[in-house]
């Protein structure tokens, strides 16, 4: 049988993940060892990890050509899914938030506000949940530039320590929702290869138990 394949957000969640392996018993050194190497195996090749940015986790996974995937709910919130999410792994955790310079009062006025993000899907649900109409600018990193460049009034981001706001004088305006990395399979696979992924599921949910 060829070995699971886990799609694995490179970066900040890719520590926690292979943390979590390593608490179930897998050997994890290929991945700690990587180098430039983007599949490696773990455990005793029964599964197989895949390092990929965070959007691309989901496309393979939506694709089946990994069976499952880490990635955070912030993608999953802006990419939609058709697959199945099975357990928040409780790492990776940080807010969706609004965030602009500190002190003003970014609801004030009648102008049309812009608003920088890498995330416009979720900050369009946003604002039409306010019913508020505002012009949607895309940014691919290090949003907070936008209104320090002046750009955008305002940024909707995700805020984990809060340091790169606070470095910015930039604040919180209103926090939107919390998000975590998620554990996500594949449809297909789930039927395929039931019993190996739900042990894996299992002994994923202990060890993030003991972990917590
Ligand atoms: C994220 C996010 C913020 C920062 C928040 O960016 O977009 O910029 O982290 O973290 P903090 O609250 O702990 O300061 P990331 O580092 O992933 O890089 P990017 O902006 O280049 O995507």
């Amino acid at each position: 049988m060829k070995p699971l394949r886990i799609a694995l957000t490179k970066g900040r969640l890719e520590k926690d993940t292979v943390a979590l392996f390593e608490k179930i018993g897998f050997d994890c050194m290929a991945v700690k060892n990587k180098g430039r190497r983007l599949i490696l195996p773990i455990g005793d090749n029964q599964f197989e990890v895949v390092l990929a940015k965070a959007a691309d986790v989901i496309t393979y996974v939506e694709h089946g050509v990994c069976d499952l995937g880490v990635v955070g709910k912030d993608t999953i919130m802006e990419q939609g899914s058709s697959f199945y999410e099975v357990l928040d792994l409780g790492f990776g955790k940080c807010n969706f938030a609004l965030a602009g310079a500190k002190g003003k009062d970014f609801f004030s006025g009648y102008s049309t506000k812009t608003i920088a993000t890498k995330y416009p899907n979720i900050a369009r649900n946003f604002f039409e949940s306010k019913a508020m109409d505002v012009k949607i600018i895309k940014i691919e990193g290090s949003v907070e530039l936008a209104p320090l460049l002046g750009l955008s009034d305002a940024i909707v981001d995700i805020v984990e320590t809060g340091s790169t706001l606070r470095e910015n004088g930039l604040e919180v305006i209103e926090t939107i929702c919390a998000v975590s990395a998620r554990l996500i399979v594949n449809a297909a696979s789930l039927k395929l290869r039931k019993t190996e992924i739900e042990d894996l599921v299992e002994r994923m949910e202990k060890a993030k138990e003991g972990q917590e």
